[in-house]
């Protein structure tokens, strides 16, 4: 059983990987991508997205980071690879999953999904690029519109030597409408014989045990569901449905906006807090009343007094 922080741009940053895995259950993280044209880009860039590099590409309580590449370009994407993996990157991940306009109009992420057979050319270019031992791992949807093409990407990838693959069990059209298809998983699984990470809608030990029943796997990517439940890897290791409580909760609250507050730009500070807390409250009625408390307010020396406040009361803080 394998438990891995999803890929999250803008969203699981240094902070949320530091605070997440630092709850435990996690075997790996994989970075937010890393985008690449045509260029072998800058040691500084790879710092920038996967801070983690700098401390032998582990998290604070020892979580080994796998930098992610998005791109199609063959000599740019192996180039890169390399660097990556000289900085410290346990193993490379390619992206072809994500479904920003953006980033497909230029040919990256999930419009690749369209070309079984330059999926393949991406991810044979990257694994010639690398020694043997070193992992190269890919992430897919079911598809780009539909899942005609499926297999074939699943294969495509397995036959040019990718080590594993992980699938986000819906298309791009499908966004991230629930719910999430675990049993197209089944049929992946079926269709290749590297091992395959199964990921979508997992926020809860339950969902643990059926997103695997169904899908065949025991190892499964966590993403917004670790960003709601910090110790949900944990949870399904011990097969405990408790939520974490609340004055935990808050002290991770605290401890998160004081490492924002210390290293970010002030501009940057009240945006992720808020967007961590919209996350939360959705599952925490305790955060949906604190969300209420900061959402229109910009103050960064406000926002300090809410948190210590919090902190030193967590329940009168939420109720009053
Ligand atoms: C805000 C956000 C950013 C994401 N960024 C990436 C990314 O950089 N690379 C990637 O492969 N997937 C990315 N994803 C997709 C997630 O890794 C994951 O596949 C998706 O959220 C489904 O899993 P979940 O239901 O457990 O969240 C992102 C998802 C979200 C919500």
């Amino acid at each position: 059983m394998r438990l891995i922080l999803a890929p999250m741009e803008g969203l699981a940053d240094v902070y949320l990987r530091r605070l997440i895995t630092a709850q435990g259950g996690f075997d790996r993280v994989v970075s937010e991508f890393v985008r690449v044209v045509d260029q072998v880009l800058p040691e500084s860039v790879f710092y920038n997205v996967c801070p983690e590099l700098l401390q032998g590409g582990r998290t604070d309580s020892g979580t080994p980071v796998r930098v992610q590449l998005l791109g199609n370009h063959l000599d740019a994407l192996a180039a890169n690879a390399q660097r990556a993996i000289a900085l410290g990157s346990d193993g490379i991940d390619l992206n072809f999953g994500c479904p920003s306009k953006t980033v497909n109009r230029s040919q990256g992420g999930a419009v690749l999904l369209r070309e079984p057979d330059t999926l393949y050319q991406v991810v044979r270019a990257v694994r010639e690029a690398l020694p043997a031992h070193l992992v190269v791992s890919a992430k897919m949807r079911l598809g780009y519109d539909d899942t005609d093409l499926m297999l074939d990407n699943a294969r495509a990838i397995a036959d040019a030597g990718a080590t594993e693959l992980t699938v986000h069990a819906r298309t791009r059209a499908q966004g991230y409408a629930p719910p999430a298809h675990w049993h197209e998983l089944a049929r992946i699984r079926a269709a290749i014989t590297i091992p395959l990470i199964a990921n979508g809608d997992v926020w809860s030990p339950a969902d643990y045990r059926a997103c695997c029943h169904i899908a065949g796997t025991p190892d499964i990517m966590l993403g917004r569901g670790a960003i709601r439940h910090p110790d949900l890897a944990q949870r399904i290791r011990h097969n405990d449905e408790t939520p974490m409580a609340w004055a935990r909760l808050s002290g991770l609250i605290g401890q998160f906006w004081r490492e924002v507050r210390r290293d970010m730009p002030e501009k940057y500070c009240a945006g992720r807090l808020k967007q961590w807390l919209n996350h939360l409250r959705a599952v925490h009625p305790d955060a949906e009343r604190l969300w209420q408390k900061v959402r229109a307010e910009r103050s960064l020396s406000t926002l300090d007094t809410l948190i210590r406040a919090l902190e030193a009361d967590p329940e009168g803080m939420a109720k009053d």
